[in-house]
């Protein structure tokens, strides 16, 4: 017996001990960039540290709603990637934590701003500017000018041809909408959106979706972040690329750890690890031409070449507060979503 107990239980003891490890490394990720780009980040991270990674794509406004119907019994534990303005809301709401990443010194300024402007709540891992692409077979086949400013997309002409995502669901039509009030001014930038809506096939809960739609030929022009017309156009598809005329937004996509994470130890692993050149420079992979955060990262010759675009000096701070997402989003619903096409 006491053979058996000397045998028996050292080997429960450690059997003990590795089912612990095994529940403990494992990650639940909530990704708002490329779904290709959730994929090799989630697998990358598993391949590097061996923490099992459960990743949902949705975008940055959905994510933001969902982080916040759980924080009573939080979910998820990084939320990785999409516009900064929800990353901001969240951490004005307090649904993110503090984290001090050893990292900081391999950062851009503007990563890093965005930390300090949200008590080290969240961080920023790469930035684009906002624009539009069309198909430009499309365009031939329907015999439309070729747009080169925001306010040409008002011309009645490109009725049923212009799509974007909804701003509560998608950070990218958010960050559209917030570029209009910043460009023209409120009132000015809300008419925008009114005509632009005359023109508006559909709105899309991704805020790539209508890029990919022009890629496909279901749709002559799409509202996103240029370089994800970049990647269409990479890809072989017909589709030409715009930094309108009157300048332009841009996003810092950022990351943040849920507050009240189960897996908070596996989180700042992940969070270090996503902001360093190893896991920036995956980006390159699957076409990501986003500007990478951490300076040593590789970018791409194809990407934007954000000094040459026009960009408007983006008040992060105002429109990734609480009250004025809200308060832009509400009137968007109430004043544009609603008028007939
Ligand atoms: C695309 C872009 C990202 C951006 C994201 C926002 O994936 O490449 O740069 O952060 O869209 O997604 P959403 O669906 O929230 O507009």
């Amino acid at each position: 017996m006491n053979n058996i107990k000397r045998l028996l239980i050292p080997s429960l003891i450690a059997m003990a001990a590795s089912v612990t490890a095994a529940q403990a490394e494992k990650l639940t990720l909530y990704c708002s960039a490329q779904e290709d780009w959730c994929q090799l980040m989630a697998r990358s991270f598993e391949d590097a540290t061996g923490i099992d990674v459960n990743m949902t794509r949705k975008s940055s406004g959905e994510t933001f709603a969902q982080i916040k119907a759980e924080s009573s019994n939080p979910k998820g534990d990084v939320w990785w990637g999409g516009t900064g303005d929800p990353h901001l809301q969240a951490a004005e709401e307090d649904l993110t934590e503090p984290y001090v990443t050893p990292m900081r010194g391999e950062l851009h300024d503007w990563a890093i701003s965005q930390a300090t402007s949200a008590g080290d709540k969240t961080i920023g891992i790469y930035s684009g500017a906002l624009g539009y692409g069309y198909n430009t077979d499309l365009l031939a086949a329907n015999n439309l000018p070729e747009p080169a400013c925001w306010k040409d997309l008002l011309k009645p002409e490109y009725k049923g041809h212009v799509q974007m995502a909804n701003p509560n669901s998608s950070g990218t039509a958010y960050t559209t909408l917030a570029t209009m009030v910043q460009l023209f001014g409120e009132d000015e930038g809300f008419d925008f959106m009114k005509g632009l809506h005359s023109n508006v096939n559909q709105y899309t809960k991704s805020g790539s979706a209508p890029i990919k739609a022009a890629g496909r030929g279901e749709n002559t022009i799409g509202i996103v972040f240029m370089h994800d017309a970049v990647k269409q156009a990479v890809a072989g598809f017909p589709v030409k690329v715009v930094a309108p005329c009157e300048g332009t937004g841009y996003e810092i996509g950022s990351m943040s750890i849920i507050k009240g994470a189960r897996n908070m130890d596996e989180a700042k692993k992940f969070y270090d690890w996503a902001l360093s050149t190893d896991a920036q420079n995956l980006a390159l992979e699957v076409n990501a031409f986003q500007v990478s955060s951490n300076t040593g990262a590789e970018a791409s010759p194809s990407a934007p070449d954000m000094s040459s675009i026009k960009l408007i000096d983006y008040d992060f701070k105002t429109y990734g507060s609480s009250a004025e997402r809200k308060r832009l989003l509400q009137k968007w619903d109430e004043e544009v979503s609603t008028l007939p096409h």
